[in-house]
């Protein structure tokens, strides 16, 4: 696999994981896939990748997550370091979604696994999965197409999205903002808010800031380039100034915390929606407005 000598991969959790999985099975499944022809299929041409993040190693590994081998690693690695459990700190951003949405898109999707759980929970939704490496898209791809879902996966900017506005009504990210300089981290948010429908909710799942910052090992073993800053800022503040309305948090296990926000239906749009709600009932079936996820 491609990475780095005397990373914490290697110094630290390769060891530890390798008494949970069969290392050579994952071994050749790196090696059965040509990388770069199945990332290819997903690369998305003239995408210019942010200096932020093709500039850092992430965990440790060389290139970051412009790799096979970040690619392969990162689910072995991911399920034996979210404490109590990687599907039930997951679930709690499923939990947290309000309704039943019609087109969900994941940011910083990574190998899909939120993805993945969201499309499962929703399984009339449409949902969409964007990253910046096209090689965690092709895993993504891989682990979907295994478990029998139809999701769509996009090779791009969480800042950048290319989507049209308010074409979605749900917009979440997973463990994603811990990895961003903060003010990339709020120019999602601004971009979540763009692409909302009114009354349309976004869901960030990542570490607590708040414990990050007072226990600062937490910050120091993973090898991540922007924890620090991001545990010195504010995610109900950045969403606020976003322009997202009630706002929470909640603690999952003293280290993750869920952070939900609503995009506000402007006054006249929600008068509207009364109007066309009440008389849904004399007119059932007739077209309308798509309702709000919650
Ligand atoms: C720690 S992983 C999280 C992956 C996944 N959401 C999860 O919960 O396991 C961070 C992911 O965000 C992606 N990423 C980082 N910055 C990004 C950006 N600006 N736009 C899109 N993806 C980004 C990385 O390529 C990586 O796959």
């Amino acid at each position: 696999m491609a990475v780095a000598k005397d990373t914490i991969w290697e110094r630290f959790l390769s060891p530890i994981v390798r008494l949970f999985i069969d290392e050579d099975k994952l071994r050749q499944f790196h090696e059965s896939v040509d990388w770069e022809k199945e990332s290819d299929r997903f690369r998305q041409p003239g995408l210019i990748y942010p200096h932020y993040y093709s500039s850092q190693n992430f965990h440790g590994v060389e290139g970051g997550y412009l790799n096979g081998g970040a690619a392969t690693s990162y689910d072995p690695i991911t399920q034996r370091v979210l404490p109590p459990n990687e599907a039930s700190v997951r679930q709690t951003l499923v939990d947290a979604v309000k309704g039943q949405p019609w087109r969900i898109l994941d940011l910083g999707c990574g190998t899909g696994s939120t993805t993945l759980m969201l499309k499962q929970a929703f399984p009339q939704a449409e949902v969409v999965g964007m990253d910046l490496s096209p090689y965690m898209l092709f895993m993504a791809d891989y682990k979907a197409k295994q478990a029998g879902l139809d999701l769509q996966w996009r090779h791009g900017k969480a800042e950048e999205t290319g989507f049209p506005d308010a074409s979605f009504d749900v917009v979440t990210a997973s463990l994603l903002f811990h990895e961003t300089p903060p003010a990339v981290s709020q120019s999602i948010l601004r971009e979540a808010f763009r692409l909302l429908v009114p009354g349309g909710q976004v869901l960030i799942l990542d570490g607590s800031q708040k414990t990050l910052h007072q226990v600062s090992w937490l910050t120091e073993i993973f090898e991540e380039p922007y924890i620090k800053d991001f545990a010195a800022g504010n995610l109900d503040a950045w969403m606020g100034k976003a322009g997202f309305e009630a706002v929470q948090s909640e603690q999952f296990w003293w280290i993750h915390e869920v952070t939900r926000g609503i995009k506000p239906i402007p006054v006249e749009n929600a008068a509207a929606q009364r109007v066309s709600t009440s008389s849904a009932f004399d007119d059932f079936g007739s077209e309308g407005i798509p309702a709000p996820a919650f």
